[in-house]
């Protein structure tokens, strides 16, 4: 199915390999204004739930960072991938790629010795020339580059890996500049670049992609129990350690009980994941799990980390990390930029602690776009059930005939409607191939003016997932319109699907006039 989905996407632009004309460099993707709406919409449902929803603070950082502060948070040491390269044509490999992909071996445990051990035991080789391939080293992959135009005097700079360094860099200034009280969550969207050795799976590995952060920073003395209070019933698909050493999938369990049983590390961790698992109903994903993450996989620094895995066709991706940060972002940058990062909150000195909900935006996107796409025989063709907050049109503007005055109608409407939707005017070709290019993006609305509007006034309203129709009359379009929109999307997308008042169903009359 996701080749259909890929094949949809190339054929409508919603994704585009950057530099396309050329031979496009592998991780790179423009979005085309199908994705970029679509986009959008996903980062203006997490700035809802995330941002708003507790009053937290947002801000838009650079994307270049100094060596030192790269240094500090580790990145510059420790931000590595496995790399092997064959010794003949230079073809370079990430070694845990290669072994899975090879002889279906879980390298995620490993180390590089233990890497460069089992491609000389399986006797694997490079795919292009059959090649030895070298020792298993470290990757950095941050992309290098540097500032000032004098020789000799210019300093170095990376393309920031993560968006959290701007925030962890600010954090003073902000706490100081709004309310100076914790918890304070401080959030952001934006680029982060990383060199991956084998970018693959379209949107899913790429070297330059959007995240959505937020740092959430607490005193760990203060009592938090309201945030566990908040959402102890409700019931997440959870993944122990425990589980995973038995090599069990995850139960529903309530994330008091989950938090009660140790499995959760401090109650502002429920918190978020209750906020994760909302926005991604809200996006129609229902199919997920938090991984909490084994100890060998978890940084030395991290109280816990849980991942969000959905399954795709590419088998279970990670698109949500989730990382109790400690203070030790803040202790690093202290001790790299000699400034005292300790806030003065209570009567106290306090060196925050840090939530961190990390989401990768092309992986949502890619996800909440399968999971909506719909194989449909019947219908004679595919299309996205995407929720309507989501849809990157709100509606299509559809004359029923490119004549007789029903195009210049039919643009009236879309002017009326342009300033508060994202609607599209589409007059070429039958109103069933319409419908079809409609559906197949994932449109929730057509709006059809054909010649009874230009008598009375109203038009057709087709719904994209039944294909019913109601007749509505013009001066309450907008209003209908804003109410299918918000009714039943954020609690339970797919399941609340606005249904407009249906009339007897009308058979659409084919335009021909092309
Ligand atoms: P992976 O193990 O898949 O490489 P990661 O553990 O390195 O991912 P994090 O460092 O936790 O990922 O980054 C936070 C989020 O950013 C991820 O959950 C993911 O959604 C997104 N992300 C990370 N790397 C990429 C990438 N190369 N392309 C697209 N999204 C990414
Ligand atoms: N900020 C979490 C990460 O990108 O790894």
């Amino acid at each position: 199915m996701h080749e259909k989905l890929f094949n949809m996407m190339a054929r409508r632009a919603v994704i585009i390999p950057t530099s396309e004309i050329y031979n496009p460099i592998a991780g790179f993707y423009d979005y085309g204004p199908v994705g970029l709406l679509i986009k959008r919409k996903i980062v203006d449902m997490w700035r809802e739930i995330f941002i708003k929803e507790d009053g937290f603070l947002e801000i838009d950082g650079s994307t270049l960072l100094p060596e030192i502060a790269l240094k500090a948070s580790g990145h510059v040491d420790h931000f590595n991938d496995p790399l092997t390269e064959c010794r003949k044509c230079h073809r370079r490999y990430r070694a845990d790629h290669l072994l899975e992909e090879a002889k279906k071996i879980d390298a995620s445990h490993m180390t590089n010795e233990q890497m460069t051990a089992a491609i000389r035991e399986n006797g694997i080789k490079c795919s292009v020339c059959a090649g030895e391939l070298d020792e298993v080293k470290p990757f950095n992959m941050m992309f290098k580059t540097s500032v000032g135009a004098v020789d000799g005097s210019s300093i170095t700079l990376y393309l920031r890996p993560e968006t959290a360094q701007n925030i962890f860099m600010d954090f003073n200034k902000l706490f100081n500049t709004h309310g100076a009280k914790l918890p304070l969550g401080i959030g952001q969207v934006g680029r982060s670049y990383r060199n991956e050795i084998s970018p693959r799976q379209g949107l899913i590995r790429v070297r330059e992609f959007e995240q959505m952060e937020v740092e959430f920073f607490f005193d760990p003395s203060e009592d938090d129990s309201q945030y566990l209070e908040q959402v102890k019933d409700i019931v997440v698909p959870l993944q122990t350690r425990e589980q995973q050493r038995r090599k069990e999938n995850f139960d529903f369990v309530s994330l008091g009980s989950a938090y009660e049983n140790g499995d959760i590390p401090v109650r502002t961790v429920a918190y978020f994941m209750a906020k994760e698992q909302k926005l991604l109903n809200a996006l129609g994903i229902m199919n997920f799990r938090f991984r909490h993450l084994m100890e060998d996989e978890t940084p030395h620094y991290s109280g816990g980390n849980f991942d969000v895995e959905i399954p795709t066709k590419f088998g279970w991706v990670e698109v949500i990390s989730l990382a109790y940060r400690t203070n030790y972002d803040l202790a690093r940058h202290k001790e790299f930029s000699g400034k005292n990062l300790e806030v003065t909150f209570n009567n106290k000195k306090v060196l925050a602690h840090v939530v961190e909900p990390s989401i990768g935006l092309g992986r949502l996107f890619w996800c909440a776009l399968e999971h909506a796409y719909v194989e449909d025989k019947e219908r004679g063709w595919d299309w996205l059930n995407l929720p309507p907050r989501i849809a990157p049109y709100d509606a299509y503007i559809l004359p029923l005939m490119k004549k007789d005055n029903l195009p210049e109608k039919a643009k009236e409407v879309y002017a009326q409607l342009l300033t508060m939707f994202d609607v599209y005017y589409d007059a070429s070709g039958s109103i069933g191939r319409r419908y079809a290019k409609a559906d197949e993006i994932g449109v929730p609305y057509c709006v059809t003016i054909d010649y009874q509007t230009l008598e009375d006034e109203t038009v057709t309203v087709r719904f994209r997932n039944d294909g019913k129709q109601a007749r509505i009359p013009l001066d309450i379009l907008a209003s209908e319109l804003m109410r299918f929109k918000y009714n039943g999307t954020v609690e339970g997308a797919k399941s609340g699907l606005p249904l407009i008042q249906v009339q007897q169903p009308k058979d659409e009359e084919e335009g021909k006039s092309q």
